[in-house]
Formats: structure tokens, sequence, C-alpha cells
């Protein structure tokens, strides 16, 4: 006759159970411990992105910034202590912009009245960019919930595992690939320059020389940013053709020389991304498509369940 389990066995097996099950992301994560979740942060986003128009794009970019290093974790947010020089004080996401970081304190203040210590930071970033996107007439998508947020967040990671305008297109290529995404996935998150801006400093040195860009359009750049050593917040719209809106219009414009940033028009001229450029210029259905599931894969990207993260109680501080 076979041996009965032991107890010992029988509370290993049970405990893993409730591991797995608080492990696991869902879309209706929150309907019981937080039924206003998706009410208040519509209600948050709606606000800021009525008062700030930028917020939108900034809330992408942080999005994109935090999960592409080490997962959508939330350690994006974190600020430096005298003992830690965190993630966005590296160099690259110095210029990431305080309205996301807001908007992302107003909704975690909100939903801490509403349901303390319940959401993670984690899971109102990728909601409140899913919105945003939507709000400035991109496609909406699914995002699970759940995530957890990660207390490490370390300057010295961030080399390495995000694209600069100044890296060859291979090397761009290999560092989405080094987290899973293809080259045509890359082109459709690309896309997300249809909004916001960028400072001259990030292209201020193509726009003299390069045979690049379209001979007017680079005149009207340099015009813009002449006085950009005195001035470092001079920027200029990533879509100068229609920036506030989510679009294809990116698309359209780097066949013709209106790309912004060096790595914009590198998109269009290496074989490997050009014919989704082209496809995305002429089809702004399959753009939408495309962006839509790559950004559902990204939202998903290396997050922490279960006991493997925690709910901050402050988005901005380790407590
Ligand atoms: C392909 C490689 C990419 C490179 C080299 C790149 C680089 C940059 C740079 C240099 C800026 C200007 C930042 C500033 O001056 O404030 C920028 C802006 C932006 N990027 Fe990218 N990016 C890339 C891909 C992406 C992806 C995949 C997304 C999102 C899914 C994204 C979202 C944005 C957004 C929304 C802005 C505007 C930010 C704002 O208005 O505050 N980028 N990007």
């Amino acid at each position: 006759m076979a041996k009965p389990p032991s107890l010992f066995l029988i509370l290993i097996s049970l405990s893993s159970l409730a591991f797995l099950s608080e492990s696991r992301l869902s879309y209706n994560y929150y309907d019981q411990s937080c039924p206003r979740f998706t009410q208040i942060i519509q209600e948050t986003i709606t606000n800021k992105q009525i008062t700030s128009p930028t917020t939108a794009a900034g809330t992408l970019r942080v999005f994109f910034h935090d999960c592409l290093l080490n997962g959508c974790d939330a350690s994006i947010l974190v600020s430096s202590t005298p003992f830690n020089s965190a993630e966005r004080d590296a160099d690259i996401n110095l210029s990431l912009p305080g309205d996301a970081f807001d908007l992302v304190t107003r909704a975690k203040t909100a939903l801490e009245l509403s349901c303390p210590n319940t959401v993670s930071c984690a899971d109102i970033l990728a909601v409140a960019t899913r919105d945003l996107v939507t709000m400035v007439g991109g496609p909406y998508y699914n995002v699970l919930l759940g995530r957890k947020d990660y207390r490490i967040s370390k300057s010295s990671y961030v080399e390495g595992n995000l694209p600069k305008t100044t890296m060859p297109m291979a090397d761009i290529i290999n560092i989405f690939a080094s987290k899973g995404f293809s080259v045509q996935e890359m082109v459709a998150l690309s896309g997300a320059h249809t909004i916001g801006f960028s400072h001259c400093k990030e292209f201020n040195s193509f726009i003299y020389n390069s045979t690049q860009y379209n001979p007017k359009f680079a005149q009207g750049l340099q015009k813009a940013c002449a006085d950009y050593p005195n001035n470092p917040t001079l920027s200029v719209f990533n879509d100068i053709m229609t920036p506030n809106k989510f679009d294809n219009m990116y698309f359209q414009n780097l066949p013709k020389g209106l790309g912004l940033l060096e790595s914009d028009h590198g998109l269009y001229n290496d074989l490997r991304s050009r014919s989704y450029v082209e496809m995305y210029a002429k089809d702004q259905n399959k753009f939408f498509q495309d962006f839509a599931r790559a950004m559902e894969k990204l939202s998903v990207y290396g997050v922490k369940t279960g006991r493997r993260g925690e709910i901050r109680r402050r988005c901005d501080a380790i407590n």
C-alpha cells in the first residue's frame, strides 16, 4: 500500500501553491483588493496630461527605460541617497522629465488613501503609460497586473542596457535582441518617437554636416538650437509634423529626411530595419497592432512577482 504523504510534505506543497498563486500576473489582480485602481489612474493621468501635455511622452520614455534595465520593476523611480547613486541619475536618464515622476507620485498618493500598501509602483507606471498612449491617440493594449517593485536601483547598471543615438545600429539591435526583442519589434517600439521631444544636445552634432537630413529641416534645426550652449533646455519635437498625436507620421518622416535623432535616421538607412519603417509608414493599423503587441511584451519583461519584490510605500524611495 502506498505511504500517505507526510504532514511536512503537505505543508511544503501548500505553501508553494500559495506562493504560485500570489506570483501570477492577471488582468483582474486588483479587482478585490483595490476596486478603484483603474479609475484612480484614469483620473490622475487625465488631470496631469491636461495641465502638462508633455506627460504622455515623458511617461512612455520612463517606462521604456525602467523595463529595459532589469525589468519593469519601478527601479527607475527610486531617488539616489548619499549611499547609492540610483538608475535615474545615470547620464542617459538625467533628461527623463519630472512630470512623469510627479504623475506616478500623485497616483500612488491617491491609491494609498484608497487601498493602502496594495498597489505596486511598477503596475502604476505600466497602466499609466498605456492609458496615456491611448489618450494621445495611440492603440489600447492589455496590461497584466501583479508586478512587484524592486529595491535595487544602481546607476552603474545602466551602461550597455539602453540604446544611445550615437551607437551604430548593430549595437542598438543587439541591445534589443539581448532582451528578446526582434528588429521588427524594435522598429515598432521606436514609433514611440511620434510624440515628445529631444534636447538639442542629443542631435546638435549631426545637423551641420550630415547628409541624412532634409536640407531645409537641417537649417531649421540649426536655428532652433543656435543658443543651446547657453540654454541646454532647448528642444525640438521628435515628430515635427504631428508632435502631440500618436500616429504613424514618425515613419512617414524618416524617408523624407525629417527624422530628428541619428538613430531615427539609422532605422531607415539600415537594411535590417528599413522594410519595417516603410511598412509602418504605409499602414498605420499595422503599426498600431505591432506597437500594441510589442508594448504588451515589454510590459511583462523581467517583472518581479510574489516574494521577489515588494509594494513600496513611496515610489521614489525605499522604505
Ligand atoms: C531605438 C533606440 C532609441 C534611442 C537611441 C532613443 C533615444 C532617445 C533620445 C536621445 C531621446 C531624447 C531625450 C531628451 O532629449 O529628453 C528620446 C526621446 C524619447 N524616446 Fe527614445 N530612443 C529609442 C527608442 C525608444 C523606444 C523603444 C521608446 C518607447 C517605447 C522611446 C520613447 C521615447 C519617447 C516617448 C521620447 C520623448 C520623451 C519626452 O518627450 O520627454 N524611445 N529617445
